[in-house]
């Protein structure tokens, strides 16, 4: 990948009321862990940890975040910097100005407003910042609250892959979303992004 794609994350901490986010520290391992080893969060991130990953894989994986490749932030409490969740956007095409988001948290940091928060200052960063065009993910249908998390950001649902995953024992439709550079200044408008 080229180097302007593998751009690190930068020391900048981008902070809203409840959190920051931040380049990874080396204390952020157990909580990088703990979603990571739980069998109801990690295989909604990626089909890879359908398998739970090995310490080995997980200690891989945390030196890949520290090394700050790509645009990938700890989500942390703005007043004391805890590791509360991670989020990142993967440039997909330098030239279409396209990025991928991806967001998680571990499961007792769900539910409380902490994914809205970081994904809002994070599609901020990357409309702002990294002057993108469209930021777009997949996520499995059945993924309720994240769903309702993207929908609350302004994504749009652009198209249903039937039976695309296998995910906690069946198959299951994956959901294409986007968010489109202008409908995102649109949401900001109208006061629907922090
Ligand atoms: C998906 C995830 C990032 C959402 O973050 P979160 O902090 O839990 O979500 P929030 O509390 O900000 O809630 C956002 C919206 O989701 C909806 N929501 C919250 N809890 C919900 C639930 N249990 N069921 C359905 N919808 C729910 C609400 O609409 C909420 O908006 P509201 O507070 O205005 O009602 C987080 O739950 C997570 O990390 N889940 C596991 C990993 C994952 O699924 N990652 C995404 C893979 S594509």
């Amino acid at each position: 990948m080229a180097r302007e794609e593998r751009e690190p994350a930068r020391e900048s901490v981008m902070a809203g009321g409840r959190v920051c986010l931040r380049p990874f520290r080396e204390d952020d391992f157990p909580g990088v862990a703990e979603w990571m080893q739980d069998p109801e969060i990690a295989p909604l991130v990626a089909t890879a940890y359908l398998t739970p990953p090995t310490m080995e894989m997980i200690e891989d994986c945390f030196e890949n975040l520290m090394d700050g490749g790509g645009w990938n932030f700890a989500i942390a409490d703005v007043q004391t910097g805890e590791y509360l969740g991670q989020a990142g956007l993967t440039m997909a095409d330098r030239h279409a100005r396209r990025a991928e988001l991806s967001i998680v948290l571990p499961r007792r940091r769900t539910g409380q407003g902490i994914g809205y928060e970081a994904c809002a200052l994070l599609l901020r960063y990357g409309f702002r910042e990294l002057k993108l065009h469209r930021v777009g993910l997949r996520v499995a249908a059945e993924n309720e609250r994240a769903v309702a998390l993207y929908r609350k950001l302004g994504f749009r649902q652009e198209g249903r892959l039937r039976d695309h995953s296998w995910l906690h024992g069946h198959f299951s439709d994956t959901l294409e979303m986007g968010l489109l550079e202008s409908e995102w200044q649109e949401s900001l408008g109208k006061g629907e992004s922090v």
